[in-house]
């Protein structure tokens, strides 16, 4: 996990096997965007229940899938090549493995890079999780099938007075992400109208970890602080340090996903932790565990403020709390916390590499 730079060992398929009974095997699980940071934290929870767990991954140059080499080794993980914009290879797939349950994850989740990327963030968030209730729709002609969609807070927008936001609370998008996010919402209630689909959306506010992308707010910081502690920076350039996120811990939030499914019927459900804090406390808190004052370091620039801003999210997730039994076990410090400790190790390694080669440079 993490930038370790290790690599990517799992076999790689485009052929499946049709399964030949489901009734003896264990509950078979397909994720798309298994590689990002939920999928890989439901890929280790899913495996940990037993579940046969396949993930969907897109081809790059890059072989190295730090996230998800805690589950390498184990025998019952499978990748497939995939994209879920490709319509009919999706579909092939989802006929061919006949999963129990399908995790849509995939998505162009940087709410700012969506402002700079329009058409690809929807083509992917919203074509993409039509492209999958489809190929649910046919399967579940044959089978059963259960689909979790990856809903999100950025579909409230945050407007002024609606805090906290629960699943009754008016949607209000402020970002090509969000309108996305939120077309892909309305197809899933749609399927499970029209189709019968056991098809639900979790809507998930903000939720972090070591495993966070390196360009969102929370990683940018940890990351930061680690280099900053390292002598390897000086400076931090972040965006509005007054935005105000409920912030979760990914770990957490991927159970409330797979919870969902195991429901009688589906439904949407906010999963939050019910508390919101700004950047500037995320700052505070970080900064102060390496033992360093934040003001001396970071500068803001007007490149990282998106064009419409979502000053204030903040959940309710007493309906998970009820009919989930979900609730988050990790403070905001804690997890403030643990990002800034595993930041601080990759630092600490940059650092000694560097050393190493000055070195080595020096004896030749
Ligand atoms: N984290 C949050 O705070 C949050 C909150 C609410 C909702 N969500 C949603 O929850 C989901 C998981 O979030 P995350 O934080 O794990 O996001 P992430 O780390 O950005 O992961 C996104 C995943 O989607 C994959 N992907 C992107 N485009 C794809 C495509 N065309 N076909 C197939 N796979 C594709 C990525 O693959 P590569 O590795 O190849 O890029 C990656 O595995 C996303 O849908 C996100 O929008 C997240």
């Amino acid at each position: 996990m993490g930038a370790t730079g290790s690599h990517f060992v799992i076999p790689l398929t485009h052929q499946t096997s049709l399964p030949q009974s489901h009734l003896k095997s264990p509950r078979r699980a397909l994720i798309t965007g298994i590689s990002g940071q939920d999928g890989s934290y439901l890929a280790e929870f899913l495996l940990a229940k037993g579940y046969d767990v396949h993930g969907v991954v897109r081809r790059s140059s890059n072989l190295t899938r730090d996230r998800l080499d805690r589950i390498s080794d184990l025998p019952r993980s499978n990748l497939h090549y995939g994209d879920v914009t490709d319509a009919s290879s999706l579909m092939r797939l989802v006929l061919e493995l006949e999963p129990d349950e399908i995790y849509n994850l995939a998505a162009q989740s940087h709410v700012r890079v969506s402002f700079d990327n329009p058409g690809y963030t929807v083509e992917v968030g919203a074509m993409g999780a039509l492209n999958v209730l489809e190929a649910a729709r046919l399967l579940n002609e044959r089978r059963p099938v259960r689909v979790y969609q990856a809903s999100t807070s950025e579909m409230f927008g945050g407007a002024p007075g609606t805090a906290p936001q629960s699943e009754t609370t008016r949607f209000h998008p402020r970002s090509p992400y969000g309108c996305a996010k939120l077309y892909a919402h309305a197809q899933v209630i749609n399927y499970r109208e029209s189709y019968d689909l056991f098809a639900c959306c979790g809507i998930l506010f903000n939720h972090e970890s070591p495993r966070r992308g390196e360009n969102f707010v929370t990683r940018k910081i940890s990351l930061g602080v680690g280099r900053i502690r390292e002598g390897l920076q000086e400076k931090l350039c972040l965006g509005n340090l007054e935005a105000r996120r409920d912030w979760g811990y990914a770990g957490d939030f991927v159970e409330a996903m797979w919870l969902m499914l195991q429901q009688e019927s589906p439904e949407e459900y906010v999963i939050a932790t019910g508390e919101t804090h700004s950047v500037r406390e995320f700052l505070e808190v970080a900064f102060t565990t390496a033992g360093l004052d934040w003001r001396e370091h970071v500068e803001t620039d007007e490149r990282f403020f998106r064009p419409a801003e979502v000053d204030v999210l903040l959940g309710d997730a007493s309906k998970a709390a009820e009919k989930l039994n979900w609730r988050p076990t990790t403070s905001f410090e804690s997890l403030a916390r643990m990002m800034v400790e595993h930041d601080r190790d990759l630092a600490q390694r940059e650092r000694w590499a560097q050393e190493r080669i000055a070195h080595a440079g020096l004896e030749k």
